[in-house]
């Protein structure tokens, strides 16, 4: 009798954006002409850099040609593109970080999903609640989070609140964890951590034999002082530390897909029988065995963006980005929602108006304004009560969204 993964009973049925996607569509087969504005999921609306299209077509013609065509490449990723990510994103920053220790792939969330397989099922692990789903929906594949209750909060998971009270820094565990997912800028508060609140988490994992899983995906977004752009600025990190990072969010890569994750050499963990085994070693084995690398042509293009023109037209992607963030905030402020984030990060997250819960407030703003945001309480029970806008889409569409929620 073929059994079946019983976790996967016990998680929510849908995903959380496909249950959005759900919605949205239903709301669209009901009023065809219906002016949607999307400001949900976050993903990017302008399109590749041209750096990183020309690099595409090059890569593409030389698949054509039997004496430029590339079969298998290696499965952590080409050498030309490791090199590129270490001299650009660390050592340029005076950071100690070897080709050796970059893992490309197709993107964070997968990484971010699968770096469980390589951790045992009983570490205690902690999240920070709200969260990217795909941390706590993972972690239950994998039975480390035990069982949930009706509010979907698992009984094995160690949730660190984020909230107003505590202006958004999570705050150390009073039981013991293991294994520490932050992420920073935060998805989807759009708030950050100092180097020195960074530290608290450096030392605490240090002190306790932890691991923290960082993801950095919404780097490129910072634009205040003193906000780390990468764990490995923190002294001790490059003991305890993974970093997850993406081109989705920075280059458009989201329907490209490149990310990578950096698993430095001297990171251990423990075997069963007390013995420290290097986490490097690990991910490789299971990066070789489950995937076959990333394509040659989207690795060329993710290169491309880190040459000196890509360097000019991704940052142009970001500051427009992040000028849709100030109009978001600006404006619901100015209505007299209470927001966060949007300074360092493309996430707004807004209050939703007092006694309508998160999903409430959603279907009211994608069925009287026609506009989808993501319900707070998705991302976790903090979340209640709170919408995420997204600020990934074009201008006019989100000045007309604000001019909506004005009325
Ligand atoms: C989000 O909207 O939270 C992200 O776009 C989802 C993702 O990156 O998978």
């Amino acid at each position: 009798m073929a059994q079946i993964n019983d976790n996967f009973i016990k998680i929510p049925a849908t995903y959380l954006f496909s249950e959005i996607a759900k919605r949205v569509n239903q709301h669209k087969e009901a009023n065809p002409e219906a002016p949607i504005i999307r400001m949900g999921i976050g993903d990017v609306s302008l399109p590749l850099p041209d750096a990183a299209v020309d690099a595409l077509i090059k890569a593409a013609e030389e698949q054509r040609h039997a004496e430029t065509f590339r079969g298998y490449g290696p499965e952590q990723g080409y050498a030309f593109l490791r090199d590129a990510i270490v001299a650009n994103d660390f050592t340029a920053n005076g950071l100690d970080i070897d080709a050796d220790e970059i893992f490309v792939s197709d993107g964070a969330k997968s990484d971010t999903g699968n770096i469980g397989d390589i951790f045992s099922v009983n570490n205690r692990v902690a999240i920070t609640d709200p969260s990217y789903p795909v941390y706590v929906d993972t972690n239950a594949m994998g039975g480390r989070a035990g069982e949930p209750n009706e509010q979907n909060v698992w009984s094995n998971l160690v949730y660190l609140p984020c909230n107003a009270e505590n202006d958004f820094v999570p705050q150390l565990p009073t039981e013991k964890v293991d294994l520490i997912y932050l992420c920073y800028p935060n998805n989807p508060t759009g708030t950050t951590l100092t180097h020195e609140q960074l530290k608290v988490w450096v030392d605490y994992a240090k002190a306790n034999n932890a691991i923290i899983l960082f993801d950095a995906a919404y780097e490129a977004f910072i634009t205040e002082e003193n906000v780390p752009h990468s764990i490995y600025e923190i002294e001790g990190a490059r003991e305890v530390a993974l970093e997850f990072r993406s081109f989705s969010k920075t280059a458009g890569f989201t329907g490209t897909r490149c990310a990578y994750t950096v698993v430095p050499k001297t990171v251990m963990a423990f075997s069963e029988n007390g013995e420290k085994v290097a986490l490097n070693k690990l991910w490789n084995r299971r990066h070789s065995t489950k995937f076959n690398g990333t394509s040659y042509v989207v690795q060329r293009a993710a290169e491309a963006t880190y040459s000196p023109e890509g360097k000019k037209q991704v940052k142009a992607l970001i500051e427009f980005y992040t000028e849709n963030a100030r109009i978001i905030r600006e404006a619901l402020e100015k209505a007299g929602y209470t927001v966060y984030g949007g300074k360092n990060a493309p996430y707004v997250w807004a209050k939703a108006p007092e006694g309508m819960s998160s999903w409430e407030y959603f279907d009211y703003l994608l069925k009287e304004k026609n506009i989808v945001t993501t319900p707070g309480a998705g991302f976790g029970l903090s979340g209640e009560g709170f919408v995420r806008f997204s600020a990934f889409g074009s201008r006019e569409a989100t000045i007309e969204a604000m001019k909506r929620l004005e009325k």
